[in-house]
């Protein structure tokens, strides 16, 4: 038994040596000193042994355990030591580097040209308003003089909610919810999201922006409107933008027309972009329409106005010469980053 022990304990000593991790070590601890552990064994056998041998074998036994105690705290310390010095050796932190620079963003084009656009009717002296993106049939149609079977309704592909219930296809309802609220003279714009089931193309977006305008007062006229969009352009694109009025038709306006831009991809000479036209539609106007100023409780044998309806990203891609409006809603900071 004596040798037995013996053994433990050389056997032990050298497995001590050879450690390298805390983990290694403590694992080594349990095979010989723990609950059933080697020494522990040999322990367990002391009954058999005589009277005069148990005392010497428990001594012996007892100067092995302190004797590996001691070892195995040694080495415990010795590991731990060696483990933080790897330790601070990996993580090595230089409190003298400059700090990483964090990126600035930029607004995104939509709202830079809205501002720009904002400021240019603003100084006109136009007011900004708002209405519902989630709205009822009534004010995105009936009050515009779109009643339920007008086949004008077709031309904007609506995404209905419930029967009256829709997201808006045009900014068209603010000038209703405006004219209810307010008397002449009225004078806003009003810009914001609108939605139709358009096929996706360079051109075409389900979801885009419109700017309402709208001017109501005694004697506007026609000319007033030609005049004020032209300027407009003038102001957005520069003195020599040119810009086209084609009549046209809308419920809600008469006379009405569509205000073009000139091509900017190709100057006129008709591409892509233009689909051959050499322009390209920039926004619908009209006189509003008396039934449309009746509804909204204005006489229209007092008042008249001009209302407009614009496409934002249209204006975006001309102002800055991007030719595919799929670029706005990808979210590629390349694309981004230029603005
Ligand atoms: C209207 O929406 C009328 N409410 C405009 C109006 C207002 C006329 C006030 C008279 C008085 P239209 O459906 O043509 O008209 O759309 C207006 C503009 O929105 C277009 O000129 C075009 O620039 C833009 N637009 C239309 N559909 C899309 C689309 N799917 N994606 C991007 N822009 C579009
Ligand atoms: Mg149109």
């Amino acid at each position: 038994m004596k040798e037995q022990l013996l053994q433990i304990r050389n056997q032990a000593m050298d497995s001590l040596d050879a450690c390298q991790t805390v983990k290694e070590l403590e694992d080594l601890r349990v095979k010989v000193l723990g609950k059933k552990g080697e020494l522990t064994g040999i322990l367990k056998q002391m009954g058999k042994l005589s009277a005069e041998e148990r005392p010497v074998i428990g001594q012996l036994a007892n100067e092995v355990r302190q004797e590996l105690e001691g070892k195995i705290e040694e080495c415990r310390a010795v590991l731990k030591e060696r483990q933080l010095a790897a330790q601070l050796e990996a993580e090595q932190l230089d409190v003298t580097m400059p700090g990483r620079p964090f990126e600035l963003g930029s607004m995104h084009p939509l709202s830079l040209v809205l501002e720009e656009i904002e400021e240019i009717f603003l100084g006109m002296g136009f007011d900004i308003a708002e209405g519902p993106e989630v709205e009822y049939d009534y004010y995105n149609f009936e009050a515009l003089n779109l009643p339920k079977d007008h086949p004008a309704r077709d031309t904007q592909d609506t995404f209905y909610i419930t029967d009256n219930i829709l997201l808006r296809t045009q900014t068209s309802p603010v000038q209703v919810r405006v004219m209810e609220k307010q008397k002449p003279p009225i004078r806003v714009i009003s810009p914001g999201r609108v939605y139709r089931s358009d096929a996706v193309d360079a051109t075409h977006s389900p979801v885009f922006h419109q700017i309402e305008g709208l001017i109501v007062d005694k004697g506007v006229t026609m000319a007033n409107l030609k005049g004020t969009l032209e300027i407009f352009a003038k102001r957005l694109y520069g003195e020599d933008a040119k810009t086209r009025f084609r009549p046209h038709h809308f419920p809600f306006t008469e006379p009405s027309a569509e205000m073009d831009t000139q091509c900017f991809a190709c100057g006129g000479k008709g591409c892509r972009l233009c689909k051959g036209e050499g322009w390209i539609e920039l926004l619908g106007c009209g006189m509003v329409h008396p039934k449309v100023l009746k509804n909204c409780g204005i006489d229209p044998e007092v008042y008249s106005g001009f209302a407009f309806g614009m496409g934002l990203e249209r204006v975006v891609m001309r102002r800055f010469g991007i030719d595919d409006l799929r670029l706005f809603f990808e979210n590629d900071l390349r694309f981004l980053k230029q603005f």
